[in-house]
């Protein structure tokens, strides 16, 4: 059994549903610290210098002797994952990091550069809402100040949720993960099907689409539903079934993304007319432009269904995440000179850190390992051992590439 199928074997566990086969990896619960608690052992494990802040950010550094502290590699991803979520998105990263280590000291390369493993915590924004919270916190893409406002979905302040995990939230003494790194290279399942339809196992990622989170809440009047005549009602039910509908015909029409896939409703109870309905759109487009263009599209919709339903609608966002396009010369560097022929280059409409680290001025790729189902934030995501296994030499080349 090689090292990836054996790590991947020890964590297939940890924080999966026997009901769904969904896994529940929310950050700062105890099966996403026993997973951070599984990567320290790794590292540990291959000699790599382990560094954590307060927030559950870790790195494992290779530092053989000679390397300039100042220009330092990072590969990795993140450990958690959204409810009900796949295997791959995210540990597929992580996993890859450690046995691409493995495989390049054992090929007997030394590199001249620190090579790093890293997990970045909250990256799914499962839980405080705001995608890539970890790596946010640790670029200051996200403030603190900011950052400590979150609750979860039981009210819970992020700073409470770290206590509780045993964890300090940021300290005066954290140590900056992130200093020195001048290059990251972030591998991730594909959570699409362009790579099983061009016949590749690995491909590199062009940029991301703009993406954002937008709570729509819509206020309604509670009321009986057998006594209540239609003509007298304020329903939010009727705002918000419009508003989906609307958000659906407007990202069609465009061919952007819209989706209402978390939805709250006040009380909850069959027999009431609601008083509240809130719902949370995730929209993505092609452009800054488009995006703006989506969500005022979808939100004047709502605004002017909301007069005729007698009820009034609040939209904020949550979670924006800006276009990313990656390093054209370090993606044409990794997918080009390989004995099998170049790998595609293309573009993906999922966010990751690796966008959070480009904003933040470091030179950065991603490489993208063909997912069978080409279906992803489900259980039903999957990656082959012969592809996740050319994921890593891949991972391992493009590292020893960067790093000799
Ligand atoms: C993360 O996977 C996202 O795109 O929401
Ligand atoms: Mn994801
Ligand atoms: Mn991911």
């Amino acid at each position: 059994m090689t090292d990836f199928e054996a790590m991947w074997r020890e964590i297939a566990p940890l924080g999966r549903s026997a009901a769904t086969g969904g896994y529940l990896r929310q950050p700062w619960t105890s099966a996403e610290g026993e997973l951070r608690a599984w990567f320290v052992g790794a590292c540990e494990a291959r000699g790599l210098r382990v560094e954590s802040d307060g927030l559950g950010n870790v790195v494992g550094w290779w530092e053989p002797v000679g390397c300039s502290p100042e220009d330092r590699l990072l590969t990795g991803s993140h450990l958690d994952s959204v409810l009900e979520g796949g295997a791959y998105d995210g540990p597929l990263g992580v996993v890859s990091g450690l046995a691409a280590v493995d495989r390049m000291r054992a090929l007997g390369v030394v590199p001249r550069r620190p090579v790093g493993v890293g997990v970045f915590v909250e990256e799914e924004g499962s839980r405080f809402g705001l995608a890539c919270l970890g790596s946010r916190l640790l670029t200051g893409a996200t403030t603190w100040e900011t950052a400590r406002e979150l609750r979860d979905r039981d009210g819970v302040f992020l700073a409470d949720a770290l206590e509780a995990a045993g964890l300090p939230g940021p300290r005066a003494a954290d140590p900056d993960l992130l200093a020195g790194v001048t290059t990251f290279v972030e591998l991730h399942v594909e959570q699409g099907r362009a790579l099983v339809d061009l016949g590749h196992a690995v491909g590199v990622a062009s940029g991301i689409w703009p993406h954002g989170r937008y709570r729509f809440d819509v206020e309604g009047v509670a009321d009986h539903a057998g006594t209540t005549r239609m003509e007298d009602r304020r329903d939010p039910m009727l705002t918000y079934a419009m508003t989906v509908l609307a958000a659906n015909k407007a990202a069609r029409l465009s061919g952007d993304r819209a989706t209402f896939g978390r939805v709250e409703v006040l009380p909850n109870g069959t027999n009431a007319v609601p008083s509240r309905v809130t719902g949370w759109l995730d929209a993505r487009a092609s452009s800054a432009g488009a995006l703006e263009a989506l969500v005022e599209r979808v939100t004047t919709q709502a605004r002017e269904r909301a007069e005729r339903d007698g009820t009034t609608l609040t939209v904020t966002a949550e979670s924006v995440s800006g276009s990313v396009s990656f390093d054209p010369d370090l993606a044409g560097a990794l997918a080009t000179g390989h004995a099998g022929g170049d790998w595609p280059v293309l573009p993906t409409q999922a966010g990751h850190d690796a966008g959070v680290l480009s904003g933040a001025g470091i030179a950065t790729a991603m490489l993208f390992v063909r997912n069978l189902t080409g279906i992803s934030h489900s259980p039903a995501e999957h990656a082959e051992v012969p592809d996740c296994l050319a994921g890593v030499d891949a991972l391992a080349e493009s590292l020893t590439r960067l790093s000799t």
